[in-house]
């Protein structure tokens, strides 16, 4: 199959429904365009456990708030055909916000609890917003395997809390975070980002860095952690914190006192008119460089 493109919701349909009709395993990789490495590496990681792949581009309007950004948000579709291309064969869909939104819409899929903390806080309908579309999503795609990047761990917590919920026969696999080499989390909203702001921004991936560094040295104590983490933080001008926090990265409760390995190290921040979030496992292997750049 060559890559092909398709606006329609029957013709995803019809195309899935032959392949399952071949017994073929279907993976899936939801996007809102303007694609970097971090999604080239979710489709990757779908064709490398599935006998086709379906990637959708839609900036979808229920997941940003009034003052948000999404007239702002960055779009390029030859691009991301031309990188999709780059990786593989796919189906891709680009619907029309008409098509995903009837005229007159009222049905929305809110995951009540773990949306609730961290970017739910100042971002209060943006997982409601996430989890319509990416139901809708796997209603008409009806993949087998769905694969999201950890770089949005609330948002895939949420996901694989959604689909537990509502028993959709589908497998959410995560896929680790693609950092630029001196360990910017990759983002689509980088791009919105000065030079200035580009250098500054290192800091989040510092943040989390460091805190892992006390981690390995035996530092347990969450207080201590995160102020390390937020000590770097503040002591860039230009970067204002929205959060710093540990939390378990099953159902994201707050970790107080002694942290384990898995728990992970959140940290979220406005440069500019850029909202920068990173995430972290404080112990293990993640992929961050190993000492502050
Ligand atoms: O992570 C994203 O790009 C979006 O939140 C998603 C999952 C495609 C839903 O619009």
């Amino acid at each position: 199959m060559d890559s092909r493109v398709v606006q329609e919701i029957a013709e995803v349909r019809s195309q899935v429904a032959t392949w399952r009709r071949e017994g073929k395993r279907i993976g899936f990789v939801p996007t809102m365009g303007y694609l970097h490495e971090g999604h080239l590496s979710l489709m990757r990681q779908a064709l490398a456990c599935c006998d086709r792949l379906v990637v959708s581009i839609f900036v979808n309007p229920t997941q940003f708030g009034p003052s948000e950004d999404l007239s702002a948000y960055p779009r390029d579709l030859a691009g991301d055909l031309a990188k999709i291309r780059s990786v593989g064969e796919a189906l891709v869909f680009v619907p029309s916000v008409e098509a995903m939104y009837p005229q007159g819409a009222q049905t929305f899929v809110e995951v009540m609890e773990v949306t609730q903390p961290l970017c739910g806080v100042s971002r209060p309908i943006h997982f409601r917003g996430v989890t319509t579309v990416v139901c809708k999503l796997f209603l008409i795609v009806q993949p087998d395997i769905a694969i999201f990047g950890e770089k949005d761990f609330q948002q895939l917590v949420a996901i694989r809390q959604m689909v537990r919920d509502l028993r959709f026969p589908v497998e959410v696999l995560g896929g680790p975070i693609v950092r630029e080499a001196d360990g910017l989390a990759m983002s689509s909203r980088n791009a919105y980002l000065d030079p200035d702001q580009r250098m500054s921004a290192r800091a989040l991936s510092r943040a989390l860095t460091e805190a892992r560094l006390r981690f390995a040295a035996g530092e347990r104590d969450a207080k201590h952690l995160l102020g390390v983490a937020r000590a770097i933080l503040e002591s860039i001008s230009g970067i204002e914190i929205d959060y710093v926090e540990v939390r378990d990265p099953v159902g994201l409760h707050t970790v107080e006192g002694a942290v384990k390995s898995e728990d992970r190290l959140f940290v979220a921040a406005y440069l500019g008119r850029a909202r920068l979030i990173d995430n972290a496992p404080l112990g293990g292997a993640c992929g961050l460089p190993p000492a502050s750049v």
